[in-house]
């Protein structure tokens, strides 16, 4: 570890499971302050008190401006600024453009996209007063050249954040902030627990999962967070407006 975040004041939302929890401890490895954002209090609470002095918790809903306004003045509050913000927090849904409902079809697009748009929002003209910032969206490998059937709006919402990752690297290049997406492949969280107890038969269910990867197995919120946090980092200082693939192959072949 050579502490290349030491100090950086970084935001994850999502961060009270899964790839989320895996980014901000791995940021906190890193000597970097974190906020642990998330829309369920404990877990947030939780994954901050195994992480320590160099977190705090923070109670937000991505997808009220509101909370995403208070998140960013809480973090400058406590932490004296913002150099970092990873929009991770997301959700899954079944469903085509025929059955989706519509409330469920809106809350998917507000949590993954609107929710970017808002903490991102907030947070950049912080980055600017310190010079600069980066800011890492969690998108999906189905975000690229692909789909996967019965997740119309999760699809769509994922490939609207990859675009939008895009357009926001544009905007703020002259800002000295760079804006990345990782897209991760099948990666074993609570997103897929969920899901599993909707699905007749769990285990082909697995196996279908598995089978996606010339690797044949699924990744680990740690492999995502490995990628999310050197593309924060001035490791990856050339990089801006790209999607990082973390799929164990699953999108080539
Ligand atoms: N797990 C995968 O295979 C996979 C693949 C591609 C992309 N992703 C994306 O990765 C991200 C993290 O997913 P995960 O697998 O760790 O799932 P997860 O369910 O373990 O974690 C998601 C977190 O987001 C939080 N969240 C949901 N809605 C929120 C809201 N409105 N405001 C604030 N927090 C909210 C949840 O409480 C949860 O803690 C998501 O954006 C997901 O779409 C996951």
């Amino acid at each position: 570890m050579d502490m290349f975040l030491k100090d950086k004041v970084v935001i994850v939302t999502g961060a009270g499971s899964g790839i989320g929890a895996a980014t901000a401890k791995t940021f906190a490895e890193e000597g970097a302050k974190v906020v642990v954002a998330d829309y369920v209090e404990e877990s947030a609470q939780s994954v901050a008190a195994e992480i320590g002095s160099n977190a705090r918790p923070f109670t937000v809903d991505v997808r009220k401006a509101a909370d995403a306004r208070a998140m960013a003045e809480f973090t400058v509050t406590t932490f004296g600024g913002i150099d970092v913000l990873v929009n991770n927090a997301g959700r899954g849904m079944f469903g085509t453009v025929e059955n989706a409902e519509e409330d469920d079809w809106n809350d998917i697009v507000a949590v993954s996209l609107n929710g970017t748009y808002l903490c991102s929002k907030f947070a950049i003209p912080e980055m600017r007063k310190r010079g600069g910032g980066a800011i890492v969206n969690t998108a999906s490998n189905i975000a690229m050249a692909m789909a996967i059937k019965d997740r119309a709006a999760y699809v769509a919402a994922k490939g609207a954040v990859s675009a939008l990752t895009r357009s926001m690297a544009l905007d703020f290049a002259a800002d000295n902030i760079r804006v990345n997406s990782v897209a991760p492949g099948v990666i074993w969280s609570n997103y897929f627990d969920k899901m599993l107890s909707e699905v007749d038969d769990p285990e082909a269910f697995k196996e279908g999962l598995r089978a996606r990867a010339p690797t044949h197995r699924w990744g680990t919120p740690q492999e995502i967070a490995n990628a999310i946090v050197w593309l924060a980092s001035e490791r990856a200082s050339y990089a801006t407006g790209s999607m990082m693939t973390v799929d164990g192959g699953s999108s080539v072949w």
